[in-house]
């Protein structure tokens, strides 16, 4: 009777820490986070476009990227980006990305390259992720898309922490440089890299 109370007793207690581990585990997710919505579908105003390889390696180096940065690619698409600043660059990396299947691809291509201590892919809605990690923010995205998120980026970047855009400014901010870049097709790609005032 007494070894039942205490497995009774062992259970009880091993139920509340994974319902407690859950919650916890639930919690900082959803505090770097939340995941999509079907409401959150209405936010999906970039269509899945993406940047051709050697525009994205331009990127990386336009804003020094090195190890000792956290790189967020908002509206990740592919995963290249990301994938590209952990395996290149050396960054711990963050890909925010709405769209299902392309959430899964890239957490998937991650995996097979076995680059996970240094790379994950957020499936959430860009709008709804805090930016505090980040030293370094990539957008190819619609400059109607840059101005919605700007409030964000002014919020939550520390000063000098550098955004780079691909084809389109974000309104208002002077860019600290600008670099055209040419794809291997020959068609030109402009960038723009910002930096936070101090
Ligand atoms: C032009 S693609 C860029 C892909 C990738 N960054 C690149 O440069 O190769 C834009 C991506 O943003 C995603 N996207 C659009 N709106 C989003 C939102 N509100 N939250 C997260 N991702 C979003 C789209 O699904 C698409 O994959």
């Amino acid at each position: 009777m007494k070894a039942q109370d205490s497995l009774r007793r062992m259970l009880a207690s091993a139920m509340v820490g994974g319902v407690l581990f859950a919650c916890l585990s639930a919690a900082a997710r959803a505090q770097e986070a939340p995941p999509p919505t079907p409401e959150d579908q209405k936010d999906r105003l970039a269509p899945y476009v993406p940047t051709p390889q050697n525009v994205v390696e331009a990127m990386l180096k336009l804003a020094n990227v090195d190890k000792y940065d956290r790189v967020y690619d908002l509206g990740s698409g592919d995963g290249r980006i990301v994938i590209a600043a952990a395996q290149k660059f050396n960054a711990e990396a963050v890909g925010v990305e709405l769209d299902d299947d392309l959430y899964k691809q890239s957490s998937a291509r991650i995996a097979e390259l076995g680059l996970q201590k240094r790379a994950k892919i957020l499936h959430a809605n860009m709008y709804h992720v805090s930016l505090r990690m980040a030293t370094v923010v990539t957008l190819y995205l619609l400059t109607s898309v840059n101005e919605r998120l700007k409030p964000i980026l002014e919020r939550d970047l520390r000063p000098g922490a550098r955004v780079v855009t691909h084809d389109f400014q974000i309104p208002g901010w002077t860019p600290e440089k600008s670099e055209m870049v040419f794809a291997d097709n020959g068609i030109s790609h402009t960038l723009y890299l910002y930096v936070r005032p101090q």
